[in-house]
């Protein structure tokens, strides 16, 4: 009997490229193929002919996780506390997904005594980064491989050539001009007439928002309820996080919101045209935003802001297990103990607004808000705050012009004039 082959994890979507991903590991690598599917929230016929796929491809088992709570739970929720958004855009969709896939392959790989793991990413994407980045960081002992980077098929037609002959399926419908990465949190379309910077997007790369033009005659209003910044409420009824996001999807997708056309900076060096539509996430990330403006205090708000960029370009670039990202959500989850409150918005044709908000932990005082006769700010006290707030600018304005340094560090009216005697002058 011949020895048992060394065991190889692959992560699986049951796409073409992993589907010869099995075999080549076989045929190239000598290697016995588990494959993983996870479902993160991706438009999908069914979990388990993706299973039945994997195996007639060759795998020697499948697993089939359903991890959409556990990316709500512990993924989404953290992504939500940040607002993050990369490059103040992109609500880091695949990249929020790719660590959580690679903690269960990295699982597998530990259950079935694997000593190495795979994925079909090419070469010039994030995602490879993002499985290669976590699961070095979650077990640096394990080896990747990474088929689709070293095999040589050029294009589509000489894979699918290469699938008929070593007994791979063939789709046989038309494939797709695009590439596309779902879940969740929203969609990632790439390529095709897209990599056009120029060309504006199809109607039909979206599916999970409408056209504004297409969008309701009617507004409709939508209240979320924060509690320790997760949301657990629409509407007055109660659902879990999971659930307030599937709805929002739907609403904000119905309204025509969500929408994102950009050109990108990927880790890799290259800019790149990405099309994303994120309805649920991106009205969360307002709302939440919103309950953030009346609960926080100033100068955590103003900090959070750049810990929220450094957050989201470490979720980007791979770093989910890094100290520093580690380090940074316990800031975030400090600044998120008392966002707890209700926020409305109203969403119509294509937008999303804030159109109120309320907390029990808001800061806002009417009192010291307001211009009518319940004013209860001490407009006095002003003119002694800006004496002192002003005191050291002032005092360097008055020093730099009696020494009479360059003129262009006043206005333009010094500018012209002559420069006064003093150590400025040579
Ligand atoms: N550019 C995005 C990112 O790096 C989307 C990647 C989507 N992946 C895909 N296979 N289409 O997160």
């Amino acid at each position: 009997m011949a020895a048992s082959k060394e065991k190889v994890i692959l992560a699986y979507s049951g796409g073409l490229d992993t589907s010869c991903c099995i075999k080549w590991l076989q045929e190239e690598k000598n290697l016995d193929v588990v494959a993983v599917v996870g479902d993160v929230g991706q438009e999908h016929d069914g979990l388990a002919p993706i299973k039945e796929k994997a195996l007639r491809s060759g795998a020697v088992d499948c697993v089939v996780v359903d991890m959409r709570d556990t990316f709500a739970k512990e993924y989404l929720t953290k992504a939500l506390a940040a607002n993050a958004l990369y490059e103040n855009k992109y609500p880091l969709v695949s990249a929020l997904s790719r660590p959580l896939i690679s903690k269960h392959l990295v699982d597998a790989a530990h259950k079935y005594g694997a000593s190495c793991i795979a994925h079909g990413c090419t070469g010039k994407g994030n995602d490879q980064v993002r499985f290669e980045a976590s699961i070095a960081m979650l077990d640096p002992s394990l080896e990747i491989l990474a088929p689709v980077r070293e095999w040589d098929f050029n294009t589509r037609p000489e894979e699918m050539a290469w699938a008929q002959a070593h007994g791979v399926e063939v789709p046989t419908t038309k494939a797709s001009p695009y590439s596309i990465d779902d879940n969740l949190w929203g969609r990632a379309i790439e390529c095709g007439v897209l990599e056009d910077p120029w060309c504006e997007p199809p109607a039909d790369i979206y599916t999970m928002t409408q056209a504004s033009e297409e969008a309701p005659d009617q507004p409709q209003y939508v209240e979320i309820t924060f509690g320790r910044g997760v949301p657990y409420m629409l509407d007055g009824k109660q659902m879990s996080f999971l659930g307030v996001i599937y709805a929002l999807n739907d609403i904000a997708g119905t309204h025509g919101f969500g929408r994102i056309d950009m050109v990108e900076n990927r880790l890799v060096g290259v800019k790149s045209r990405e099309c994303y539509e994120a309805p649920g996430a991106l009205a969360l990330i307002e709302a939440h935003k919103a309950l953030e403006d009346l609960v926080l205090e100033r100068e955590v708000l103003h900090f959070k802001h750049g810990m929220e960029q450094t957050w989201a370009e470490l979720v980007y670039n791979g770093q989910w297990f890094s100290p520093l990202k580690e380090a940074i959500d316990a800031f975030m989850a400090s600044t998120q103990r008392c966002l707890s409150g209700t926020v409305r918005l109203k969403f119509y044709k294509g937008a999303c607004t804030v159109v109120g908000r309320k907390s029990s932990y808001s800061l806002y005082d009417e009192g010291l808000a307001t211009y009518d006769e319940d004013d209860s700010f001490d407009h006095a006290a002003a003119k002694g705050f800006i004496g002192l707030w002003t005191l050291p600018t002032k005092t360097w304005a008055i020093n730099r012009r009696q020494e009479g340094a360059p003129a262009e560090l006043f206005d333009a009216q010094n500018a012209a004039g002559p420069l006064k005697k003093g150590r400025y002058e040579n």
